[in-house]
């Protein structure tokens, strides 16, 4: 597959996430940009998220002293330069030649939190020492996890991710059947020939895969059976944190925190799944409160979808986020330019952030509290 040959592109020039989507749209391929952009069906949920973020409004603090703004988070136990993290992505290499490997670098140099998916291009292996690589402290990275109907394919997956020192297991949740993203059904969607979902290739090693190893694991291989119950069997096969991403109801929350995980991030996959699904700022409080019922703990709810601004993450932090993550934008970077693009993509909306904390007074994250926000 070929990508635009124009020249190198000065990403100093992209201002904002909506100029790195704009050039990316121009180079990517048809086939990636319908992957990358789509929402399931009629996309309403996708568009929700965003929409979610005009209805808050900042009631912002005067006369603070913002002459420093320190924008930094503890999320299970790493200590992270931001709140901004990178989201769990699948087939990076549609973007741009060094795909998860340029992604890892960009989170790693930025001093973020990256989360690979077991839908990747590269491997996991190769994530790590490219993240490691080029971050000042290891451990900053986390392994999403979709649960294979293979179980033995699952346990292996896990155990390399541990093996290879990820910091945590991050189960999607809302996947039990893929979604219908109706541009990739009429692109008739695969990987182009030569890329590979690198995790099941064997022993990660190209040369051996023949065949195309996505076949290995498509998506009529995930278990829509499991359930709460099978959690435990998860539990018992690492000492890793687990963090349960795509939740959305404060119940399901508090059975997330029974069946001893760490953290729920709310999601609702960028609007990929269930169309029709609540925006996840709208379900955000609500999870929130839920946990919070339980009296204080270290549980922690994160939050992705829809953020495109410095802004939506000082509302997403102040109706209760401790740390937010950012997935399209990242591949927006990715495809302008590589490595430099998606840390530009970060940059930008760190920056963003920082403006936002000193103009609203709030010099540090602690200050962001729920009576920053009113609905508008
Ligand atoms: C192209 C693409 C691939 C994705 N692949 C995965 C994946 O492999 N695993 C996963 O848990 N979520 C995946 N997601 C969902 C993201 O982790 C995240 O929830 C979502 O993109 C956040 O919304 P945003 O794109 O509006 O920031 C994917 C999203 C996109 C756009």
């Amino acid at each position: 597959m070929q990508h635009t040959t124009e020249s190198a592109i000065d990403v100093s020039t992209l201002l904002t996430v909506r100029d790195a989507e704009r050039v990316a749209r121009t180079m990517l391929p048809k086939l990636a940009l319908d992957y990358y952009r789509s929402g399931a069906d009629a996309e309403i949920t996708r568009r929700a998220n965003r929409s979610a973020f005009r209805k808050w409004a900042i009631a912002y603090h005067v006369l603070v002293d913002v002459s420093r703004i320190d924008a930094r988070v503890r999320v299970l136990g790493n200590e992270l330069a931001s709140p901004i993290l990178v989201a769990p992505m699948a087939y990076q290499c549609l973007a741009h030649p060094e795909g998860e490997r340029a992604t890892a670098r960009a989170a790693g140099k930025s001093e973020t939190l990256y989360v690979t998916s077991t839908m990747a291009t590269t491997s996991l292996e190769d994530v790590a020492r490219e993240y490691d690589a080029a971050s000042s402290g290891a451990g900053q990275r986390w392994f999403q996890l979709y649960v294979h109907r293979d179980r033995g394919l699952t346990r292996s997956l896990v155990e390399r991710a541990e093996a290879n020192g990820y910091g945590a297991l991050m189960l999607t949740v809302d996947t039990p059947v893929l979604g219908r993203r109706l541009r990739d059904v009429r692109n008739a969607f695969k990987l182009p020939t030569g890329m590979f979902a690198a995790n099941f290739l064997p022993a990660g090693d190209i040369s051996k895969a023949g065949v195309d190893a996505q076949a290995a694991y498509t998506s009529g291989r995930h278990e829509p059976a499991f359930s709460w119950r099978d959690l435990a069997w998860l539990r018992s096969l690492t000492r890793m944190p687990l963090v349960l991403k795509g939740v959305v109801r404060g119940d399901d929350a508090l059975r997330a925190v029974d069946a001893g995980a760490s953290g729920v991030i709310v999601s609702n996959h960028g609007g990929r799944q269930l169309d029709g699904a609540v925006a996840n700022l709208d379900a955000l409080p609500g999870v929130v409160e839920a946990v919070a019922s339980r009296g204080p703990s270290d549980f922690t709810v994160l939050m992705d979808g829809g953020i495109r601004w410095g802004t939506d993450v000082l509302k997403a932090l102040a109706l209760g986020a401790k740390a937010i993550f950012v997935g399209r934008p990242i591949l927006w970077g990715l495809t302008v330019g590589g490595e430099a693009g998606a840390a530009r993509v970060l940059e930008i909306l760190r920056n963003e952030l920082a403006t936002a904390m000193a103009l609203a007074g709030c010099p540090d994250v602690a200050t962001i509290t729920r009576d920053m926000v009113v609905r508008s």
